[in-house]
């Protein structure tokens, strides 16, 4: 069983100058298709289940098919990683169910609307980090509210997201702060705000600098060049999938995505973890989509369900090789997380 958790998958990516997709998933063919695309890249994987997912197929079958997935490569090293965590008693729940890394996103409050204080940031995160690291389990904070810098709105996700406008300083993580914050907390990794923003309406152009913070990488990780980099929102919203959808009745409007050499340039500033969920929701409804359309007579959902796992497939693979993550699996000696404890000691 090769599950690892994020703290040694990231410091090895650190060390090697590499990114590495961290891909939602909420049911078998997400998790397949991700774990096929690792096996012929030779990619080590971070599946991440947000509290959506975890609604949607329930923490059991979450964990029996991840399971399961580990089962089935066992020469590929699997991060289970909870996303966007509202409270310290979620991750400790996560913990609990053998996840080996959490994120405790403090920037709202627990209803996951409300931007919460700095001072309440630091508190909960530093109780998981207490928490998380007892046990080996790595964590990621947040510090600045993931939003779009065009509209100052953060955009709701499965139930995530700051309501309201924002203002920039709220959109865009201070450098300093950020020194700070890890400092007092001990996270293992970071997650920013740069103007990137969940789901399929991100920019309403192709981002230039004034809307998607790439220069605020390097300065973020200037003050803290031990702590990993996650960037949030990271779909790439191929416009490819996005004209099949549209070709087969789908009614979605004029939106760009993170274009993948942006986050390649994150990535040589300190960038580890890379958010992707939207780009397999839209591979996989396009896919489904086609599939019916031209086969109107087809019953078996099985049909849509193998078209859809292929196309997430090709993102993931696609991703796995842009960050620089394909042939890194073999490179990678499992530690298990009773070793990363004394670490943290
Ligand atoms: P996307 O919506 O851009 O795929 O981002 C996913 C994400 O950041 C999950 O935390």
């Amino acid at each position: 069983m090769a599950f690892i958790s994020l703290r040694q998958l990231l410091d090895h990516a650190a060390e090697h100058g590499y990114g590495v997709p961290a891909f939602n998933v909420n049911n078998l063919e997400q998790i397949q298709a991700i774990m096929q695309a690792a096996e012929i890249t030779r990619s080590p994987v971070i599946l991440q289940a947000s509290a959506g997912a975890r609604k949607y197929a329930g923490e059991a079958y979450l964990r029996h098919m991840v399971l399961a997935a580990v089962e089935s490569h066992p020469d590929i090293p699997v991060v289970l990683h909870q996303d966007h965590g509202a409270s310290p008693a979620v991750c400790q729940q996560s913990i609990r169910s053998g996840f080996t890394s959490v994120m405790m996103d403090g920037s709202l409050k627990e209803d996951a609307k409300t931007p919460a204080s700095y001072d309440y940031n630091v508190e909960v995160t530093r109780r998981v980090c207490e928490m998380a690291h007892a046990v080996g389990v790595s964590v990621e904070g947040e510090l600045g509210c993931l939003g779009s810098l065009e509209t100052g709105e953060a955009g709701e996700e499965d139930g995530v997201g700051a309501a309201g406008k924002l203002s920039h300083d709220l959109l865009l993580t201070d450098p300093v702060q950020a020194k700070d914050f890890v400092a007092a907390t001990q996270v293992d990794a970071l997650a920013i705000a740069i103007g990137t923003s969940h789901g399929a309406y991100k920019f309403s152009r192709q981002p230039t600098g004034d809307i998607l913070a790439i220069e605020r990488i390097a300065a973020i990780h200037a003050q803290i060049p031990g702590t990993h980099l996650v960037m949030h929102g990271s779909s790439s919203v191929p416009q490819e999938w996005l004209a099949i959808i549209r070709q087969y009745g789908g009614d979605i409007k004029q939106t760009f995505g993170v274009p993948v050499e942006e986050i390649q340039r994150g990535i040589k500033s300190g960038v580890r973890k890379i958010n992707i969920d939207t780009d397999i929701r839209l591979a996989m409804t396009g896919a489904m989509r086609k599939t019916f359309a031209e086969q109107p007579g087809e019953f078996d959902p099985r049909k849509a369900l193998i078209a859809a796992r292929q196309a997430a497939q090709g993102i993931c693979q696609a991703r796995f090789e842009a960050f620089g993550c394909a042939g890194q699996a073999e490179r990678i000696k499992p530690i298990a997380l009773e070793a990363m404890v004394r670490r943290y000691r």
